[in-house]
This record gives structure tokens, sequence and C-alpha cells, in this order.
């Protein structure tokens, strides 16, 4: 990827209607499914993300055959659990995703295999997979808890986890190493966090078992079972939507049709929380595909009130968070983060990026430890805005700066293509000025 600047003016509205690519999450966790299971998968609108793009490549490494087809639809060919052992480091590229729920499949095959990523990537916490994974029988090397990962496969067994940390991510490793483990894996979450891997895992055929226990949300899978190729439409991003609905949120005349978007209520909160913000929210058209709720989403602008992120919604918010903290000083009574220290050891810390940046911008930020408190009412100008590497910072300035006064330059802008290569083309479409 080479550097460049994007520059962006402010803008007097926002209107017209926006497709999203599949959502980053399905789409990683599909790829990495259809790969074990048994016949072929047809995906249509996977994600066009630089991410979901390291995932593919890795599972070529492991022997997974796949095409693209002139549709555009990736057709996999499933190997059924068993792998091959790839003849050179897997390739994570930016993306914690690929890198900890693959973890958990690689853990379980017969042979060994060594996960690397980029600076970035190489930053990032994996001692929340390696420890459970070793508990299961996995041998693991790291950088004291950091990539690159030399995983040595084993015949694994279950085991009864309680994650410290609310992870989709980890959640879904231990799901995928639950597939190829001896009895029966529990996982407790301590907060509901995003559903994808067990939905998709059912979408493929297995069972699974959900309870809500006393210490949070639990859930069983048994070992051994033999997953089936599915055909299947990938939601729109929902994240990705964000800062397309964070933009129609600042201008009272926007008005912005999203078909065909990923609705699943685990990731929805944002849109209950625009609502309370003012934007007004319609949903048509609503159906289920392979358990995930998708629905047409046609959108007002409306006031711009406040709003506290807190606990379980900083976890279902976490990365909606930096482009709701970006339009936070045009909001009426402003916006406040809490319990999001996760942020800090995302792409980049997110919330030392968001306090760097607005700063940059002439707002006041109050930055805290695990989150910010940036007041509303304040007016904010262009300024030369760095994305620290880190998708979600370029397309979150690129809607702050909407409504500053000037123009913004975003440095590092091409780091929007890790989960949304035509950001800035469909910002400038669906913009007025
Ligand atoms: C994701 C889970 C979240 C999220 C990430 C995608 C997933 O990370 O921030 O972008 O697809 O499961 P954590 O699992 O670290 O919370």
């Amino acid at each position: 990827m080479s550097n460049s600047s994007q520059i962006v003016r402010p803008a007097r509205n926002v209107r017209g209607s926006v497709s999203l690519p599949g959502d980053k999450s399905i789409s990683h966790r599909y790829a990495m499914l259809a790969g074990i299971a048994e016949g072929p998968s047809r995906l249509e609108n996977y994600s066009t993300g630089a991410d979901c793009a390291s995932t593919l490549g890795c599972m070529r490494s492991l022997g997974v055959q796949w095409g693209r087809t002139e549709d555009g639809a990736i057709e996999v060919q499933g190997r059924g659990l068993s792998l091959a052992a790839p003849a050179a480091p897997l390739d994570c590229g930016n993306s914690g995703s690929t890198m900890r729920m693959l973890s958990g499949i690689v853990a379980g095959q017969k042979f060994s295999s060594e996960m690397v990523g980029d600076e970035s990537l190489s930053r990032r916490p994996m001692a929340r997979v390696i420890t459970p994974l070793t508990a299961m029988g996995a041998q693991i090397a790291s950088q004291a808890g950091k990539p690159p990962l030399h995983i040595t496969g084993a015949a694994l067994k279950a085991i009864d986890y309680t994650m410290p940390v609310a992870s989709a991510q980890v959640k879904s490793c231990l799901l995928f190493a639950g597939l190829f483990a001896d009895g029966e894996t529990r996982i407790t979450e301590p907060l509901r966090t995003r559903d994808h891997g067990e939905v998709a895992l059912r979408a493929f055929g297995a069972k699974l078992e959900r309870k809500n226990s006393g210490q949070g949300n639990q859930i069983s899978i048994r070992g051994s079972q033999h997953l089936r190729g599915i055909e299947a439409r990938i939601p729109g991003d929902l994240s990705s939507a964000a800062f397309f609905l964070c933009a129609a949120a600042l201008f009272p005349g926007s008005q912005l049709t999203v078909p065909g978007l990923l609705m699943n209520p685990t990731r929805a909160r944002l849109l209950d929380l625009l609502m309370q913000i003012g934007l007004r929210i319609s949903v048509t058209q609503l159906d289920e595909i392979h358990g995930e709720l998708v629905g047409s989403l046609q959108v007002e602008g409306g006031g711009l009130k406040g709003a506290t992120i807190a606990g379980a919604d900083s976890a279902a918010l976490i990365d909606e968070i930096p482009v709701l903290a970006a339009i936070a000083p045009y909001t009426e009574q402003g916006i406040e983060v809490r319990d999001a220290r996760e942020l800090r050891v995302k792409e980049s810390d997110r919330i030392a990026a968001v306090a760097a940046n607005l700063r940059l911008m002439g707002a006041q930020v109050e930055e805290r430890d695990d989150g910010l408190k940036i007041p509303g009412g304040q007016a904010l100008h262009g300024a030369e805005l760095d994305s620290f590497g880190d998708h979600r910072i370029a397309m979150a300035f690129a809607v702050a700066a909407l409504r500053a006064s000037g123009e913004t330059l975003i440095r590092g802008a091409e780091s929007a293509a890790i989960s949304y290569p035509a950001f800035f083309q469909t910002l400038e479409e669906v913009t007025e000025r």
C-alpha cells in the first residue's frame, strides 16, 4: 500500500444511497469455515477490505483452493477439517481477526504454523488466545505475548474457559478450536459480544448450545463435528455504514438509503445510539440469511444531542467509537466514552489518535485511560491530520472534516483500504457541497 493523503472539504448535506461491501467480521469467519467445511461454498458480497484478503491468502497457504467468479463472488473448495502444512509463514497483514481466529484452527492441525503480521499487528496482544489454546494442548511460542506466533498443532482437549476480556475474536478462536477438540468446549464471556462465530458455525451445520449463566453468556461446542459448505450473500458491513450514518447525522437535511445492511442485534447498538442522538432511522425489508439479520435503512438527519457510552455499550460499539467521538464536538451535549480501554490496543491507540486529531482541529478533549470526554457545542477547523495507519481513524476524521471550516488533509488515508477501499470515493458521491 503506498502512502497517500486525502483532502476532505466541508459539506452541506449527505444524500443518496450507499451499498456496502460485506461485513468484515462475517467475511473472515465464512472464509475460514468454508475452508474447513466439506464441499464447495459460494460467498457473494465478500468484504473488499485488505484484512479479509489476508484471511483468504492464509487459507490458500493452508491448502484451500478458492477463486473469484466473474460476478465477484468467492468460491471456496472446502478441504474438511484437515488443512495442509503451509510452506511459508501465514501473513495476517494488519488483521488481528485473521491471526486470532485462525490460530484456533491451526492449533488443531497435525503441523506447525508461523503467523506473522505487519508492524501494527506485531504490537497487539495475543496472550488472550495463547493462554486458552495452550490449555487445550497447543504449543505456542510468541514474542512476550505478541506476534509472530509459532503454533505447534496438537490433538486438542476441550476446556471450560471464562474469558477475562470480552472479545468476539477470542470467542470465535476457541469455538473453532473446539471443533478439533476431544469433548465439549465451554466458553463463558463476561459481556455479550458479537455472535457471528456462533451464527456462522450453525450456518455451516455445526451444533452449539448457548446458556445465560450467572457469570455471563456461555456457549459450548462438541469436537469432531463436520461442517458443510454454504451459499451466502454477506450483509453490508454495519461498522463501515457507521461512517455514512454519522456523516448524515451532521446535517439536518441529510437523506440516505442503505440497502442490504447487517442488522445483527449484537452489532445494532449503533442504530439505537444514533436514534437517541437525533438521527431518524427506519428499517424496511428485514430478512434473515443464514441466521444473520439484514435490512434496508432510510435515514434522515435531525438533531445532534449528546450521549454517554459506558459498560456493555462500550464493548458493543467498540469499532464505532472513533467516528462517534470524531463527531462529538458538533453535538449539543458532547459525548463521554468510558470502559473502552480496549481501544488502546486496536490497530492504533484509538483513544490517543482521536484526542490528537480532534485537538488539531481545535477541539477541547479530555483524554482518559479508558475513554474520552468531549464537550459539545464546539466549532472545528480543518487541519492536517494523521490516520496513525489505522483505517477507522482515517475514515472517522473524513467524517469530522465535513462540518469543519476549511479543508482537512488526512495523511495515511490509504489505510481505509484495510476494511473499505472505496470509502473516500463513496463519501464524495453522497456529500453535497
Ligand atoms: C471483531 C471483534 C472486535 C472488533 C474487531 C472485529 C470480530 O475485536 O474490534 O474489529 O470480528 O470478532 P475484539 O475481539 O478484540 O473485541
